[in-house]
């Protein structure tokens, strides 16, 4: 079986081009073979209405084309001479077929008004020749179409199958999580079943996909309750006199529940930057504004670490983006920056226009990131190789998801000069153009000069 439809078309309009040629070609080649003995035997009757005047002499005619042949052969009024002429003389008036000196003859036989016979002959083997050499010609004009139309054949198949390609390119191109339905417009309607159908799937895959993250959102808020009691008690039980042994365990369980709760909040994080439907109208929001609202929060954990969190440079920047959403990956940015810093490094950020873009910068002086977990840091739950300290390991793919759903992208790389080491993730969203001023929010124009070293 042919896999691929381009070639099964292929294959098969050129074999009924191939047989339709060869049929047409052996019809006009009988045909002109024909029709050119019969130009032949319409020259041998004109030649012999000259001859009957007596214009030539005996043997090769004269005068006429060299390599035609024609002989005139004078037979009497009695049948003489050799063998071969006694029999052309016992031959009716006509054009007849008989042999010369062992050599198949075309003959016309004619006899004079005084009694006098003759006839004008041609070699079969070379009127065969040339016939054949005329019924060869016109096989040439169908020679020369067959390719032409094998060309064009090939071309009309791969312009009527552009618009499935297209369509190939278009799912190719698509974000993993764009589930929205194909355009019917612009489609050939032989292809409108199948898109219908792809349409279907898309939108049960989409239902799937919603329930699951609403199992997910509903699961992590349902958890965050109960686990927020749980450390209310266990904080309650911080003043309570207990046992050393009981107080190590009472730390150990605090410790426990604030990871839980952690997780809760990353799920729920993910949850809901995904319920969003894509392509759906965002709000603006102040990049540099949401920026320093996070830095605020994370400020106690910088100063718990010992780690001078600062920024570069602060540009007004707007894009288009939930808020939540935009704090949460910047959260996950800077918690990262901190918490695999050493005490005592340095953390630093920025916020830019570049060209289009709106550019968020965070720099530390911590370890960077293993060049061989490069390839997986996005994945959920991959923590790296070697993993440090608690972390469920969703914050760089919340990252990754929420710049993605904002058209934007992501860069990692290790710093790497001598004096610092450390890692800078670089992310670029679509700047939103704002009319007549600042988004919502915005504060003034405002650029701190920069830290010294
Ligand atoms: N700035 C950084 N410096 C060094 N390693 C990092 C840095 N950021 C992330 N990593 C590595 O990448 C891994 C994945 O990071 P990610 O934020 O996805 O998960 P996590 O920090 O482990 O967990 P979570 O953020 O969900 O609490 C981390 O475990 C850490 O090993
Ligand atoms: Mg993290």
């Amino acid at each position: 079986m042919i896999k691929s439809l381009r070639g099964h078309l292929f294959i098969g309009l050129t074999a009924i081009i191939v047989l339709t040629g060869a049929i047409g070609g052996l019809l006009a080649y009988n045909w002109a073979f024909e029709e050119a003995d019969e130009l032949q035997d319409s020259v041998l009757i004109q030649l012999a209405s000259v001859a009957a005047n007596g214009t030539f002499s005996t043997g090769k005619l004269q005068g006429v084309e060299e390599d035609t042949e024609v002989f005139l052969i004078e037979l009497g009024t009695t049948p003489r001479g050799s063998l071969d002429d006694r029999r052309l003389f016992g031959l009716k008036d006509g054009l007849q077929l008989a042999v010369r000196n062992r050599q198949p003859i075309r003959a016309l036989l004619r006899t004079r008004a005084d009694g006098s016979r003759f006839a004008v002959a041609q070699p079969t083997a070379i009127r065969d020749a040339t016939a054949r050499n005329m019924a060869f010609r016109t096989l040439l004009p169908i020679a020369a179409l067959i390719p032409c139309l094998m060309i064009m054949t090939a071309l009309v198949i791969a312009y009527s199958l552009r618009p499935l390609i297209r369509l190939a390119e278009d799912l190719d191109a698509r974000p993993a999580d764009d589930l929205t339905a194909l355009p019917l417009s612009d489609t050939p309607s032989e292809l409108h079943p199948f898109i219908a159908a792809m349409n279907g799937l898309l939108e049960r895959m989409r239902l799937l996909m919603d329930q699951q993250r609403r199992f997910v959102a509903d699961a992590a808020h349902e958890l965050r309750t109960p686990i927020t009691a749980l450390s209310v008690q266990a904080e309650n039980l911080g003043p309570v006199d207990l046992p050393e042994a009981a107080r190590s365990r009472l730390a150990a369980l605090k410790q426990g529940m604030h990871r839980t709760r952690h997780l809760l909040e990353q799920l729920l994080a993910l949850a809901r930057q995904e319920a969003r439907p894509a392509g759906a109208e965002l709000p603006l929001v102040a990049l540099d504004h949401a920026l320093k609202n996070t830095v605020a929060d994370m400020l106690p954990l910088a100063l718990d670490r010992s780690i001078d969190l600062g920024s570069e440079l602060v540009e007004p920047v707007t894009i288009r983006g939930e808020p939540v959403v935009i704090e949460a990956m910047i959260r996950n940015l800077l918690d990262n920056a901190l918490r695999y810093t050493p005490s005592g490094g340095r953390v630093d950020i920025g916020v830019y226009r570049s060209g289009g873009a709106a550019v968020l910068q965070v720099e530390d002086t911590g370890p960077g990131l293993a060049a061989s977990d490069l390839d997986r840091i996005f994945e959920p739950f991959f923590r790296g190789s070697q993993p440090q300290g608690d972390g469920s390991g969703l914050g760089l793919s919340i990252v990754k998801r929420t710049v993605e759903r904002l058209g934007g992208s992501i860069e990692l790389e290790n710093i790497g000069v001598a004096s610092r080491g450390g890692l800078r993730v670089t992310v670029h969203i679509p700047h939103a153009a704002v009319d007549g001023g600042a988004a919502k929010g915005h504060p003034a124009s405002e650029r701190r000069p920069p830290r010294g070293p």
